[in-house]
């Protein structure tokens, strides 16, 4: 995710300032990082480039851009792959207009078009470039810089937190909409910046923006709303140890990104669901109209692939799973079938040796990815991302919601299917999710069963992957065996493991057959005195048989699957924490596994 860092100080400090402040936001994760100062009568100089901080210290030590105002950025690409020029920050024609955004303006492409026929010329691929644009349409026009800046921020939509510096201005202009800012204030300097670690070193004192607002630093700082009222913000004081801030206070990266589901559920779903129509939009993934799918993934996306297999099929088109690393060895008649590679990083080995294979079989190749010009986009013929912004626990969390949620986009929008009832699902899904984190008896139930010796996850149709997703995570952060079943299944021979010192985990929402079944399941096992925790909307009577219940709002089953999983991530942190365990990098595993 892109971190902004800005700063109104002294000549010979800014950008130190700037460039220290880009290396405490790096846990972020981030693909290029760039600088822009100005100062008292003088232009906008702009150092970025792609790589890390180090690469751009490199840079500064031949060509140091001065000056007391500045402004600092590291990008995690959503649009354009990570090179210098989609670097920010961002100017517009003359140069002297310097902007850095956090976040996806929605209607990029229609201002841009606009903007070259009016004869702007634009140097990058992003969506951001727009704003130095539009500033500079307003200053020709005769606004003064801060007019010109509201005017701009006033053309465009979607989510963003933004920052600019314009020459001779000794002046930062920021603006935020659903993308955090926050003011950091030191006496006489004043920062700004996407998260608190950016400055933290320097000031506990801060001010935190709202959607809507507007901040202008300068020798003093001010925040106004939409219509320039000055407004009364509160300074608080953060008491967080700075070593500790890359977590926002939670106590490992696995936590804090089980608990930013439901921002990166908003940014998969922004501008691709028309919010009164009910229909979905791709942009530019162009004509895929698939007859067949065949997916390849591993691990906890492979669970996602598993998942989008039975969303198409639902939509009437033929589609298969299969674990990468198996796909060669009994290559599946591949037809004019679309292979859909899902990886996280891009760079899974064993999923882009399937994706070549396909490819080299003629099959079109997708792949469904949270990394912008990673190899599996690089190399696929079409490229979809998820937008979960990056994640650094070892543990999947946050990208396997988001590839679950752009799993069901991408069906919608090349199979068709019951549209009606699904966006507005997956519109509430955000909010469902924030609503059940706010309320989840997890670590209650962890407390119960940390010592037990087996963990067992049972669901039926979309439940069934997510069963095995919550084994997964929980053998790979407790390190105690756990697996995950079609419930049917239990009773083909797993049922023989089953015992009071194993608590099965049924994963049952709606009233229907499917889920009259499991609690038949559910049934089989608590005649073996297993204890159950159930997993439900409470729309069943399956609580009748549990121990204990986990609640998932009430929904469409698609959005249910990723309801429950959120409930099953939560149980194995609280339980892997509860045992001391290395939760954000257990043992033996690896973020991205770059080996056959
Ligand atoms: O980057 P990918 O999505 O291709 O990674 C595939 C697996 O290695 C990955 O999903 C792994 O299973 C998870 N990190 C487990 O939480």
């Amino acid at each position: 995710m892109c971190g902004i860092i800005g700063a109104v100080g002294r000549d010979d400090e800014t950008l130190e300032t700037l460039v220290h402040g880009l290396a405490k936001l790096e846990y972020r994760g981030y693909d290029s990082a760039g600088v822009a100062l100005t100062g008292d009568g003088s232009g906008v100089d702009i150092c970025k480039r792609a790589g890390e901080i180090d690469d751009l210290r490199e840079s500064l030590e031949t060509r140091s851009p001065s000056g007391a105002v500045g402004i600092g950025h590291t990008r995690w690409s959503t649009h354009g792959p990570p090179n210098d020029a989609n670097a920010h920050p961002h100017k517009d024609c003359t140069g002297d207009v310097a902007v850095v955004h956090n976040g996806i303006i929605e209607n990029y492409q229609s201002v841009r078009d606009e903007l070259t026929t009016s004869g702007h010329t634009f140097r990058s691929d992003t969506d951001t470039e727009v704003v130095p644009h539009l500033i500079e349409e307003g200053l020709a026009n005769g606004l003064d810089p801060e007019a010109a800046f509201r005017e701009a921020v006033g053309r465009i939509e979607g989510s963003y937190a933004i920052a600019a510096v314009i020459a001779g201005e000794e002046t930062i202009f920021a603006a935020r909409n659903d993308s955090p800012l926050v003011l950091g204030l030191d006496n006489e300097i004043f920062y700004l910046a996407s998260d608190v670690p950016a400055f933290r070193d320097f000031t506990d004192q801060v001010v935190y923006l709202a959607d809507g607002e507007f901040a202008r630093l300068d020798d003093d700082w001010t925040v106004t709303d939409a219509d320039g009222t000055v407004l009364d913000k509160d300074v608080e004081t953060v008491e967080w140890d700075p070593e500790e801030t890359g977590k926002s206070g939670y106590d490992h990266y696995m936590l804090k990104e089980i608990h930013e589901q439901p921002r990166a559920l908003r940014q998969c779903l922004r501008g691709r669901v028309d919010e009164l129509g009910g229909s979905v939009d791709l942009g530019d993934l162009g004509d895929l109209s698939p007859t067949g799918v065949q997916f390849v993934a591993c691990g906890t996306s492979y669970h996602a692939a598993l998942y989008g297999a039975q969303l198409f099929e639902h939509a009437g088109v033929p589609a298969q799973a299969f674990l990468a690393s198996e796909y060669a060895a009994s290559p599946p008649p591949i037809g004019d079938a679309l292979v859909i590679g899902v990886t996280q990083s891009g760079e899974t080995a064993d999923t882009l040796s399937a994706l070549r294979e396909a490819s080299r079989r003629g099959a079109r190749t997708l792949a469904v990815t949270n990394t912008v010009g990673s190899t599996a986009a690089r190399e696929c013929d079409h490229v979809f991302y998820i937008r979960a912004g990056p994640e650094i626990g070892v543990a999947a969390t946050k990208t396997f919601a988001s590839q679950q949620a752009a799993l069901n986009l991408l069906t919608l929008a090349t199979a068709g299917g019951d549209t009606r009832s699904v966006v507005p699902a997956l519109r509430d899904l955000p909010g469902n999710v924030q609503a059940l984190l706010d309320d989840s008896r997890a670590a209650d139930i962890a407390e119960i069963y940390e010592d037990a010796s087996s963990y067992f996850f049972i669901g039926r149709g979309y439940h069934y992957p997510v069963a095995l997703e919550g084994a997964l995570k929980m053998k790979e952060i407790t390190y105690k065996h756990a697996e995950g079943f079609a419930a049917g299944e239990l009773k083909h021979g797993p049922l023989a493991l089953v015992t009071e010192d194993t608590p099965v985990f049924a994963i049952v929402t709606g009233d229907n057959e499917m889920a009259t079944k499991t609690i038949g399941n559910v049934k089989e096992v608590e005649a073996r005195d297993a204890p159950v925790v159930a997993v439900t909307d409470g729309q069943s009577d399956v609580e009748r048989y549990a121990d204990h219940v986990l609640r998932v709002p009430e929904t469409h089953p698609r959005a249910a699957a990723v309801l429950a999983n959120v409930q099953l991530q939560l149980v194995a942190y609280h339980v892997a924490n509860r045992l001391g365990r290395s939760i954000d990098k257990p043992r033996n595993l690896a973020k991205s596994v770059t080996v056959e």
